[in-house]
């Protein structure tokens, strides 16, 4: 059942193979029988086998924000059993009692995203032990090895560190017994900064771990929509037939952010927009709405087809690409200052905004633009694929009754959902006027918000690692092809010295990012929240 709106009516439309029947509907947010009947569909919670997970970074800000307050969520839905345990490893001087109290902080801070009762947070932070430890030293590590030692459980060891570490972390593990062929590794983004760095790192990890321990986290990867737009191409009839060249106009991935680098910006400014954004998570979003059907939903079945799109990538010539560096707010620079300023280099040439063209040359997309844009600053945060269908072939009605495209939204925030603008009459004895109205299925709205909004993309994946999944989750090849398409590119404007376009702040991204469809007849999706 989709909910069909238009001028705040309401249609509740049943979709079947033969008819699309019409009703008159309940009132907008009154649960509906299927509403109910769906959320008891979600809120089955399979407890995951009991684990022993190492973060490495435990003290760090990705622990601290995402990943620690995320296992509390999984622990109150019962995924993470009693006697599962959770060990930060930092190089910070305190005990198990010390780190348990700097979680209680982090999970008051950065919140749980669920109603708990302090018993629950207490059980949990009994779960955690910290050891001090030294990635780069001996320090620590015969401590480790023996909290590791012993019983039979998933051995899960997360490098929340910089990448730098990662190869002496890996080294060390195996030099203490810890890296047996059970053990898995998950590490985090940046995956190197270039091909040759990428491969270098692909190879080390090779050295202590075989491809099956290694889960390289994409957290694009875990959100509900991602997973969703697999089961809306791959378990419906109705899209995958008109998913080509022959019926698709373009398709635009936008990932637009309202913060600017904030603290990160001497990392940020050595980065940019393409390393940070679109050679990953943009990427990982192109490959999933391009692949080709995988024969089952295995990790190498699925992973297969999407390092299939990567290889098909055209190269993208210059004028297919818009870099802009944001401007400050006007009247109120100290607090958002612009690029230049936040990065601390006048002379940056990094972008923090990059819209491009590509194209994949197969059977399936021949001819079919792909525009990709992401930015920080801009005019709402807000991140969205939209496919964009053709004409139909002859319209039947009259010129003034108006023609309109349909149009397939995949909004991955905010609101989780997915739209499908379809053409209709508009009601009343106005004549035959056509308008454009959405079918949509918001996830909160469908499903339970209790069960679907406070499940973070962190806290799916790492439960993924502990149940062995790779499936949502980069392969080594599949990296490393996507740094062999993105590096001539970096390359390009590197070697001519381009200086990024201004942009204002608040705004769509650069003038010219506009003019890079308009050229072509098309336009972009507004950046809305
Ligand atoms: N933060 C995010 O939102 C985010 C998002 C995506 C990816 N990432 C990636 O996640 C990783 C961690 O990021 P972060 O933001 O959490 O960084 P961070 O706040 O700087 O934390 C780094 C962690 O590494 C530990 N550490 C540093 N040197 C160490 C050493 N020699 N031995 C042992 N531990 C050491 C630090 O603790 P001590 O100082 O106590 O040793 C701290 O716990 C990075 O690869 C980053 O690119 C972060």
């Amino acid at each position: 059942m989709f909910a069909l709106t238009h001028s705040g009516k309401r249609w509740d439309i049943s979709i079947s193979a033969q008819a699309w029947f019409c009703a008159p509907a309940t009132p907008v947010r009154t649960p509906t029988a299927q509403q109910k009947k769906a959320s008891t569909m979600v809120s089955r919670v399979i407890p995951v086998d009991i684990f022993d997970l190492v973060i490495f970074g435990g003290t760090g800000d990705l622990a601290r924000r995402k990943i620690l307050p995320g296992l509390f969520r999984r622990f109150c839905a019962g995924q993470m059993q009693p006697e599962a345990r959770v060990i930060g490893a930092a190089r910070s001087d305190m005990d198990s009692e010390g780190y348990r109290a700097m979680v209680r902080e982090a999970i008051d801070e950065f919140g749980a995203g669920v109603i708990f009762a302090p018993e629950q947070l207490d059980q949990f932070l009994a779960q955690l032990e910290y050891v001090s430890i030294d990635a780069l030293g001996e320090q620590g590590w015969a401590e480790l090895a023996d909290l590791m030692a012993g019983e039979n459980r998933v051995e899960a060891y997360y490098f929340s560190v910089a990448p730098q570490l990662f190869g002496d972390i890996a080294e060390r593990l195996q030099k203490w017994g810890m890296a047996d062929v059970d053990a898995k590794i998950v590490v985090e983004k940046p995956f190197g900064r270039n091909l040759e760095t990428a491969r270098a790192l692909n190879k080390t990890l090779a050295t202590y771990f075989n491809e099956d321990q290694i889960y390289r986290i994409d957290h694009y990867l875990g959100k509900e929509t991602v997973q969703n737009l697999m089961a809306v191409r791959f378990g419906n009839m109705l899209f995958e037939p008109l998913w080509n060249s022959q019926y698709v106009d373009h398709i635009q991935i936008t990932v637009a952010e309202t913060v600017g680098v904030g603290g990160r910006g001497e990392y940020y400014d050595q980065s940019g927009a393409m390393r940070d954004m679109v050679q990953n998570h943009l990427m990982q979003l192109l490959c999933l709405i391009a692949m080709e059907p995988p024969a089952r939903f295995s990790p190498d079945a699925v992973r297969d087809e999407k390092l299939k799109v990567i290889r098909a990538l055209d190269p993208v010539p210059n004028y297919h690409i818009v870099r802009g560096q944001y401007q400050a707010e006007p009247c109120n620079e100290a607090k958002n200052p612009g690029y230049r300023t936040a990065v601390g280099n006048p002379r940056s040439r990094t972008e923090s905004f990059i819209a491009l063209r590509t194209q994949i040359s197969n059977w399936r997309w021949a001819g079919t633009p792909f525009y990709l844009r992401t930015g920080k600053r801009l005019a709402a945060r807000s991140s969205e694929i939209t496919v964009v269908f053709k004409d139909t072939p002859h319209s039947i009605f009259a010129e003034d009754a108006g023609r309109h495209r349909n149009v397939l939204s995949i909004r991955l925030q905010p609101n989780e959902g997915i739209t499908l603008g379809v053409t209709i009459k508009e009601p009343g004895p106005g004549g035959m006027r056509l308008i454009d109205v959405p079918l949509d299925m918001s996830f909160a709205e469908t499903l339970n918000p209790d069960d679907v909004e406070h499940v973070d993309a962190y806290e799916r994946l790492i439960m993924d690692v502990i149940r062995g999944n790779q499936t949502l989750f980069m392969r080594g090849d599949e990296v490393e092809a996507a740094w062999a398409w993105t590096d001539p590119i970096i390359e390009g404007w590197e070697a001519r010295n381009d200086v990024p376009k201004p942009y204002d702040h608040g705004s769509n991204g650069p003038t010219d990012a506009g003019e890079l469809m308009r050229r072509e007849g098309r336009e972009w999706r507004k950046v809305v929240q």
